[in-house]
């Protein structure tokens, strides 16, 4: 990375704009709000004097208790789902106004569960993304391609397709509170986890789309994330991708100790 001193300040390429290695774990439909507060109690010190920085996307009835164990950590605590109207006749939903009170900051939109087992289309995902932007609830969305879609030579289609349904009418200042995870579908849960160097190939391609609805700036400055069957021995060839900005974990996330090991991983590749 090339970072000119001039005139004492630091100024960095525009390509080498320095980005922080984010590790989210998702804990999906897992840990009652007495088990939150557990978990993260026994991970908060491993994971104190690390770089990387730590959040929790938790199930809603744990984020309040997710929140005052992360008191005094460096942990960040956010949502898995919300729904895209601020309030309204909705029976069993949530909203971002709901879910900020509760101490949230950031929310999952878009994850491939959602997409198959919810039926949330990216018109619907979109709209989500609009409210939690309105609302102050930093979203993190998620897309990727299924095997079937990767077999038929289409991965970059369908992502290009995603990103531009999404984000077509948010405008630029919106969008740099946003971050997007790549998980392709056939990785969760499958111990099949893709390649560094497939996903590189496949982030320097979101970033470009991300260009293309914006621009080079707002390009090189969002982080994008990997998700997948993410393990400790795997991460650190994963960050170490140029374009590669953390690790989104499902269910190594569960246990204190490898949700550590993954965030320690990420140790000085920064
Ligand atoms: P796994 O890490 O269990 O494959 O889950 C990935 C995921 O869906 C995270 O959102």
């Amino acid at each position: 990375m090339d970072i000119k001193p001039i005139l004492g300040c630091t100024i960095r390429f525009e390509q080498d704009v320095a980005r922080d290695i984010i590790v989210i774990g998702n804990w999906k439909m897992h840990k009652t709000a007495h088990q939150a507060a557990e978990m993260i109690e026994l991970l908060a010190p491993s994971v104190a004097g690390c770089q990387a920085r730590p959040l929790l996307a938790v199930p809603f009835t744990a984020i309040s208790a997710a929140v005052a164990a992360a008191k005094q950590t460096k942990i960040v605590i956010g949502a898995q789902n919300m729904h895209d109207a601020q309030e309204g006749p909705f029976t069993g939903e949530i909203s971002a106004l709901m879910l900020k009170e509760a101490g949230a900051t950031f929310v999952l939109l878009g994850h491939s569960e959602r997409r198959r087992l919810f039926g949330e289309t990216d018109s619907v995902i979109h709209r989500k993304i609009v409210r939690a932007l309105q609302d102050d609830l930093q979203p993190v969305l998620c897309i990727g391609e299924t095997l079937r879609e990767r077999e038929e030579g289409r991965t970059e289609e369908v992502l290009s397709l995603q990103l531009e349904h999404v984000f077509t009418h948010v405008p630029k200042t919106a969008f740099s509170s946003v971050r997007i995870a790549y998980e392709p579908v056939w990785a969760i849960g499958t111990g099949k986890s893709a390649t560094p160097q497939m996903v590189q190939k496949v982030h320097a391609f979101c970033r470009s789309c991300v260009k293309k609805i914006y621009d080079s700036t707002t390009a090189q400055a969002v982080a994008i994330l990997y998700g997948g069957s993410v393990k400790a021995e795997r991460v650190r060839e994963l960050v170490s991708q140029d374009d590669v900005d953390g690790v989104l974990v499902g269910g190594a996330s569960l246990e204190p100790a490898s949700f550590a090991a993954i965030i320690q991983q990420c140790e000085g590749v920064r």
